[in-house]
């Protein structure tokens, strides 16, 4: 069959479509046709790099007839109507972690791509990256016998990067549990490949100025008998980068001496006008679109930690660290030419070769089950049960 490239438009030309931008431009499986946002900027300078075509509303953006897929990249609270959008008018989804703010949301989403026979994806989430799934074979394998504790600790300074107002406020999907927790719980559910059974957590409004999640420590217990941890704050001081050679988030070397940047920024600022306008610096339109360049690293999500019957296994920007009972060597996973190739890998198997997404729509309302269960368990200081988690496709 003669090989096709998958016609994409975007929903919302922010900060997260900024961070996919490379991987479009240099994936050979996708090409944007597409885009919609309400900023005329952001608009022109989409037509500018792509030459397609580009709106207002999300709506025009699903009736467009050029367009097979639509990756929604709006704000968390925006995520089930352009869904619902881009399903009634017949495109297939891929939507941003969070899914949704809510399960009810969730399991609209589901069945309006179900009603519209369309895919539906969540991502990017962590748990595309190479590493991740290497880990995960290595265990479907059983190449280090089983499967028996996992452990993930990710400090940044998320809290302190500027925010829209609502991303302040958990009521509206602030905070590190709806954007942080969404990777850290999907590589976890992942790596442990089965339903989540219960968990037992606490989270941290450490900050009185930042009145929202910026911490937790979550503890969960896998129908299969496996068991995680899961740590992570925005709050950093230290910094787990360190734990990764100083490889960043995005693969990006990282300079070990700075310190502090984040909080600094911030501290300059005198309003939440202020802040909402330095994020827009930051944001396509008012930025220049970034230069291509092949990854030096694989993307990641601070140290990761599989313990098998008969090894460790820790996925690393360059690959997997193995540490069995007489050696322990690294699994070299070449970065390839493109950042984040899986999610377009994934894109193209789902809706030009018809295969079961793993990233699926079943799959990113377990993960916010998860992410709100953790919210519970802090406020009700009790062991939550899970009742719409799923197993790997
Ligand atoms: N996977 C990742 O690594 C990653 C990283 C960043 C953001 N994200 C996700 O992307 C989503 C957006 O976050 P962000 O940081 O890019 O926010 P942002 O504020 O930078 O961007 C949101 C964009 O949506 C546009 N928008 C707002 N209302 C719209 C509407 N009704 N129709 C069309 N466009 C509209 C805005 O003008 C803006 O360009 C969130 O769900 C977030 O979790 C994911």
């Amino acid at each position: 069959m003669k090989y096709r490239r998958l016609r994409l438009g975007v929903a919302g030309l922010g900060r997260g479509f900024m961070l996919m931008l490379p991987t479009f431009r240099q994936h050979p499986g996708v090409e944007l046709v597409a885009a919609a946002d309400p900023r005329e900027i952001a608009r022109t300078q989409f037509e500018r790099d792509f030459g397609g075509r580009s709106y207002a509303c999300v709506e025009d953006l699903a009736a467009d007839p050029n367009v097979e897929m639509i990756y929604v990249a709006t704000p968390h609270q925006l995520h089930r109507a352009h869904v619902e959008l881009a399903a009634a008018h017949g495109k297939h989804v891929m939507v941003e972690k969070p899914m949704a703010l809510t399960l009810d949301d969730c399991a609209a989403m589901i069945t309006a791509a179900q009603n519209a026979g369309v895919a539906l994806m969540v991502g990017h989430s962590h748990s595309f990256d190479a590493p991740f799934l290497k880990v995960r074979d290595l265990i479907e394998r059983g190449t280090y016998g089983r499967l028996r504790m996992v452990t993930a600790l990710n400090f940044t300074d998320f809290l302190y990067r500027p925010r829209r107002p609502e991303e302040l406020d958990t009521a509206q999907g602030g905070g590190v549990i709806f954007s942080q927790a969404a990777h850290q719980v999907d590589i976890v559910r992942l790596i442990a490949g089965g339903p989540v059974e219960s968990l037992n957590a606490m989270t941290g409004m450490l900050d009185p100025a930042r009145r929202t999640e910026g911490a937790y420590q979550a503890q969960l217990r896998f129908e299969n008998g496996t068991f995680a941890s899961l740590t992570y704050s925005g709050y950093a001081h230290f910094d787990s980068d360190e734990f990764c050679g100083w490889v960043g988030e995005l693969g990006q070397q990282r300079d070990s001496s700075e310190y502090g940047t984040a909080r600094a920024g911030l501290a300059k600022l005198t309003s939440q006008d202020a802040e909402r306008a330095l994020k827009e610096t930051r944001t396509y339109g008012l930025t220049p679109t970034p230069a291509d360049k092949a990854p030096s690293h694989h993307n990641h999500f601070g140290l990761v930690i599989a313990s098998c019957e008969e090894a460790d296994l820790r996925p690393t920007p360059q690959g997997v660290m193995i540490y069995a009972n007489d050696r322990r060597e690294l699994l070299p996973i070449p970065a390839g030419h493109v950042p984040r190739a899986g999610v377009i890998d994934e894109m193209v198997d789902v809706v030009i070769h018809g295969q079961t997404p793993t990233h699926s729509g079943e799959w990113g309302m377990a993960t916010l089950e998860v992410c709100r269960a953790i919210l519970e368990s802090a406020a009700r200081r009790e062991t939550i049960h899970l009742q719409h988690q799923t197993r790997l496709a």
